[in-house]
């Protein structure tokens, strides 16, 4: 078997423009697979990383396999698969045996190697590389490959009951996912939006109430409390009135990346209604697994807006994100 020329799209020094590629990619390891790309999702981490030049991003791609090195049994020639941030892990650490292989300190991930899901192929790690399961096409499948275990990992860390009441902050890509988990979860689901027209869809997602983040200083919020916020905003939020939304014991995951640093400027209440403030990133192989079955079993499917996957197709979908006009998650895909 040789090796690949793989035909990708890279970010450029004009940032949301972007150029076509190619890269060498070596002959296939005994245990990787060379996917073909069919669809890949374009999340709101892709605009962090655009702005290095020569970048070939994308990290929610779903394709079919094309070829597989010698030791590979678990897939077949022609299966759906997909891979996620991770890409690889020592596999012999502590994090690593615990089933924490996001954490391992050798961890591969998104968009190291530059290997990733804005191109028409690429070689995996067999071991990071899932199946589709039934009933999911490649393009509604792309966006759970980020967002949906995204937003999961952070829902089965919580390890609420499902008499919890969880809010979920901005309603995009990975807020609309959040909802659609965390109704089927059980739990009470409350969307927070700066959109007030993202309402009725809010509802449809599995919202039970819906609080506009422009009234956040009105009476609508006056007596909430949260056991659980999902923070999947990418700017700075008004962090104490958010904490003041938590029930005692309450956790505040940061899920979005803020653009600046975080005060929390009310200590007292943080400290004696012991408050929680958690980073949270996307899982491992264990928590994508796990989230695939649950979204399959649950029918979670996100809500797509198709591009062309080319230049064009990229920027514009770029474009519309970053404009916030998705509804909600904008996917490349090749038909
Ligand atoms: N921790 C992780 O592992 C991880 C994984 C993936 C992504 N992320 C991060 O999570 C965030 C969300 O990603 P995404 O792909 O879901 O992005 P997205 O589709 O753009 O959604 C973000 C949402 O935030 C809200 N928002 C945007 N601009 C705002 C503003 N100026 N003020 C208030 N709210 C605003 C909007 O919701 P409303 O209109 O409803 O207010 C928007 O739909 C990003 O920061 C991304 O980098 C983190
Ligand atoms: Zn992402
Ligand atoms: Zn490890």
């Amino acid at each position: 078997m040789g090796g690949y020329k793989i035909k990708a799209l890279a970010s450029t020094d004009k940032l949301g423009k972007f150029t076509e590629t190619t890269y060498d990619a070596p002959p296939l390891k005994d245990d990787e697979v060379y996917i073909e790309i069919e669809a890949c999702g374009v999340c709101h981490t892709d605009m962090i990383y655009m702005q290095q030049p020569n970048s070939v991003l994308g990290h929610e791609p779903i394709g079919r396999v094309k070829e597989l090195g010698k030791g590979v049994t678990k897939f077949k020639v022609g299966d759906l698969v997909g891979f996620s941030y991770l890409r690889d892990a020592c596999l012999e650490c502590r994090q690593c045996i615990s089933g924490q292989d996001v954490m391992c300190e050798k961890r591969v991930m998104f968009p190291e190697g530059g290997n990733n899901g804005f191109a028409e192929g690429v070689v995996c790690k067999s071991g990071f590389v899932y199946a589709v399961p039934e009933g999911l096409s490649a393009e509604e499948a792309a966006p759970l490959m980020c967002a949906g275990v995204t937003v999961f990992t952070a829902l089965y860390q919580a390890k609420l009951p499902p008499t919890a009441h969880v809010a979920v902050v901005g309603i995009g890509g990975l807020g609309h996912l959040a909802l659609q988990f965390a109704r089927a979860w059980g739990f009470h689901v409350t969307a927070i939006s700066h959109s007030p027209n993202k309402k009725e869809e809010c509802l449809k997602f599995g919202a039970h109430e819906f609080l506009s983040s422009k009234d956040f200083e009105k009476t609508e919020y006056k007596g909430r409390k949260f056991d659980l916020i999902l923070d999947t905003v990418s700017v700075d939020l008004p962090w104490d009135s958010y904490l003041d939304l938590l029930d005692r014991n309450g956790s505040f995951f940061l899920i979005g990346l803020p653009n600046g640093p975080i005060e929390i400027k009310q200590i007292i209440p943080f400290l004696q209604s012991q408050r929680v403030f958690k980073g949270s990133i996307l899982g491992g192989r264990y928590m994508v697994e796990l989230m695939l079955e649950f979204a399959a079993r649950h029918q979670i499917k996100p809500a797509i807006v198709n591009f062309p996957f080319s230049v064009e197709g990229l920027e514009k979908a770029v474009e519309e994100s970053e404009a916030n006009k998705l509804r909600y998650r904008a996917v490349l895909t090749r038909n």
